[in-house]
């Protein structure tokens, strides 16, 4: 098949079990490989569903100009649908984005709008919020995509990625387990997967300091997982569980993960590898947990895959919870750590 443009691309990412990682008897298993999307990572579902509904039922037309507050993978995934469809893209920012990601939403020809004034938090989201706003008021036929409240986020992994699951599994899962920031990802395949199978244990894994099930805020530095408001669109939610995963877990799991399956993956998969591993101990035999990996490695280099910020955090007070990291699995020895700087 020969695709008419790199969106239409988009989906039909592969199942894999992970046999090597989690090598238990009776225990599958099973990631779908999110970051094998054309622009890195799970996002370019919702940036592809929200902008062909729109061109679709005319709320978007040629003239109309995308605007979203994003510094990570909605905009990277934003900027290159944007590109296909020959429509206008302003993303804004702050300055706590990657070099790397700047650089990818320039040479993706998005807008780019920095704020730099913190907000009454110590942060910039609502910042950036408020600049949504000045731009939507100055800019002719602007639309706010605003993934955190905009259903068709979620409708995407329900007609997508929740369906490409029910298609390829053979059987029936027991467990699905997801990373959560806007929710819609969590949100729309878990109602896609509990009509197939109604007594689905449905596990939110989230970020030490996030907080979206109403846990106090607390700093936290890998992107993605967590979030520091409330998503309007997790009112809708329903899950059976959380599981809090710090920085240095998900690092843990990160490093895991491609050490055992040669999976280079990016830091909220390393967190739902931890939360697996929290979770095993517990489980019956047999039992099959199904999850997915967001995005890549690459963007995650300086971060979980490097010695010094990982053996910092070990270090620091603000991650003290390293006791509830169950490793009753095949993750790093004494010796290992210590080789990786991460014991002294
Ligand atoms: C790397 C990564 N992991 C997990 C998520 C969580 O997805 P959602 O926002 O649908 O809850 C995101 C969302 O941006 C992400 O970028």
């Amino acid at each position: 098949m020969i695709h008419q443009s790199v969106a239409s691309c988009i989906g039909q990412t592969p199942l894999v079990q992970l046999n090597r990682l989690f090598p238990y008897k009776g225990i599958n298993v099973i990631a779908k490989l999110e970051f094998l999307n054309p622009g890195g990572s799970v996002k370019d579902r919702p940036a592809r569903f929200i902008v062909e509904q729109g061109l679709q039922n005319g709320t978007i037309d040629q003239k109309t100009h995308l605007i979203e507050s994003t510094s990570g993978n909605l905009g990277i995934a934003l900027a290159m649908v944007a590109k296909v469809y020959n429509l206008q893209f302003t993303c804004v920012v702050d300055p706590k984005i990657s070099a790397t990601n700047l650089q990818i939403l320039h040479l993706l020809g998005a807008n780019i709008e920095m704020v730099h004034v913190r907000d009454d938090q110590g942060g910039y989201l609502k910042s950036r919020i408020q600049r949504v706003q000045e731009l939507l008021h100055d800019i002719p036929q602007s639309l706010w995509i605003n993934q955190y409240a905009n259903d068709l986020n979620w409708q995407a992994h329900y007609y997508g990625t929740g369906s490409e699951m029910v298609a390829s599994l053979d059987g029936s899962i027991d467990c699905l387990i997801l990373p959560v920031s806007t929710t819609g990802t969590m949100l729309g395949i878990s109602r896609r997967l509990r009509s197939e199978f109604p007594g689905l244990r449905v596990i939110a894994v989230d970020a030490v300091g996030s907080v979206i099930f109403g846990t106090p805020s607390g700093q936290r530095e890998i992107p993605g997982i967590g979030a520091s408001r409330v998503p309007e669109l997790s009112k809708q939610i329903e899950v059976d569980e959380v599981i809090y995963v710090n920085d240095w877990e998900s690092a843990q799991g990160c490093r895991a993960l491609v050490k055992y399956e040669g999976i280079f993956a990016g830091g909220s998969s390393g967190s739902v590898i931890a939360a697996i591993q929290k979770l095993l101990p517990s489980v019956p035999s047999p039992y099959r947990i199904l999850t997915l990996f967001p995005d890549r490695g690459e963007r995650y280099l300086n971060m979980v895959y490097d010695d010094n910020w990982v053996g910092q955090l070990h270090h620091s007070d603000a991650q003290p919870n390293l006791s509830t990291f169950t490793t009753k699995l095949p993750t790093f020895n004494k010796a290992e750590l210590k080789n990786l700087n991460l014991l002294t």
